[in-house]
């Protein structure tokens, strides 16, 4: 895998003239950011070798480099999930070549279903901790290269940009709730048996991606930043059928608000 990451880094590195300090990977439908970004330059997945391609609507599978905050940026528009068939090792490799060009903290946002009862739909959740029932991605042998057989997971979530994402919140008079991930394989939504369990077990809210990503820079032991979008809830008396859409139609309303939190963040660092 080592001679993979570094195949493909140094490819990137040959296409592109900006080093990233931070990479940004965006969730379903929230590929609105990358019009923020300046000086863009831009690779196709289709095109960067040992790349696996999107294949998921909404999904437009690109790596943008650019500024964003002042700071250089990679954004990934379009991630792989577990269900659409790619094994772990291919779901979290780019994160593995971010590491490779340089970054120094990952941001990340995704969509979920909050079972938190005080959540609205719309809102934005600052990922505090996550409970992982999906496959672990570091399951088979360890390349001690990249990080340590066990990886502690105290700390998961960067303290102090949990508290500069606060701040910047605060200062815009943006309501932002925080709280615990559920990662879950999909691609089928929760019953609501399904929804109550992951309440009762500490969960806020339930979603397809981000851990294995997560779960991998901490490996690599970079900081990391997650902000998730409420895009229907799984609370007794609240539940309404979900759908791929309405997901994709809330979370383009939402990301406006989690662009601005990003961007200033950025500019802060
Ligand atoms: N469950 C799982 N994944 C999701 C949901 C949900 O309710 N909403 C958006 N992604």
């Amino acid at each position: 895998m080592l001679e993979k990451i570094n195949q493909t880094a140094t490819y990137i590195k040959g296409k592109v003239s900006i080093a990233p300090e931070v990479g940004i990977i965006l969730g379903t439908g929230l590929g609105g950011l990358v019009r923020e970004i300046e000086q863009q330059e831009i690779l196709e997945y289709k095109d960067i070798p040992n790349f696996p391609v999107s294949t998921v609507e909404g999904h437009s599978g690109r790596l943008i480099f650019g500024m964003l905050g002042g700071k250089k940026v990679v954004a990934m528009q379009g991630r792989f999930h577990f269900y659409e068939g790619y094994d772990m090792k291919q779901v979290t490799f780019p994160v593995r070549v971010m590491k490779f060009l340089g970054i120094k903290q990952l941001f990340v946002s995704n969509a979920s279903g909050g079972m938190n009862p005080n959540f609205e739909i719309g809102d934005l959740m600052i990922i505090n901790d996550h409970i992982n029932l999906m496959p672990n991605p570091l399951i088979g042998a360890n390349i001690k290269e990249l990080g340590p057989r066990f990886p502690d997971m105290h700390s998961t979530y960067d303290p102090s940009l949990m508290a500069l994402a606060k701040e910047v919140a605060a200062a815009n008079s943006i309501k932002i709730q925080e709280g615990c991930y559920v990662g879950t394989t999909g691609p089928t939504f929760e019953t609501p048996k399904e929804y109550y369990y992951f309440r009762v077990i500490g969960g806020d809210a339930v979603g397809m991606s981000t851990v294995p990503e997560v779960i991998v820079a901490r490996h690599m032991d970079i900081p990391v930043f997650a902000i998730s979008i409420i895009t229907d809830l799984g609370v007794p008396g609240k539940i309404v059928e979900v759908s791929h859409e309405e997901v994709q139609i809330v979370g383009a309303k939402a990301e406006q608000k989690m662009t601005l939190i990003m961007k200033q963040m950025l500019t802060k660092l």
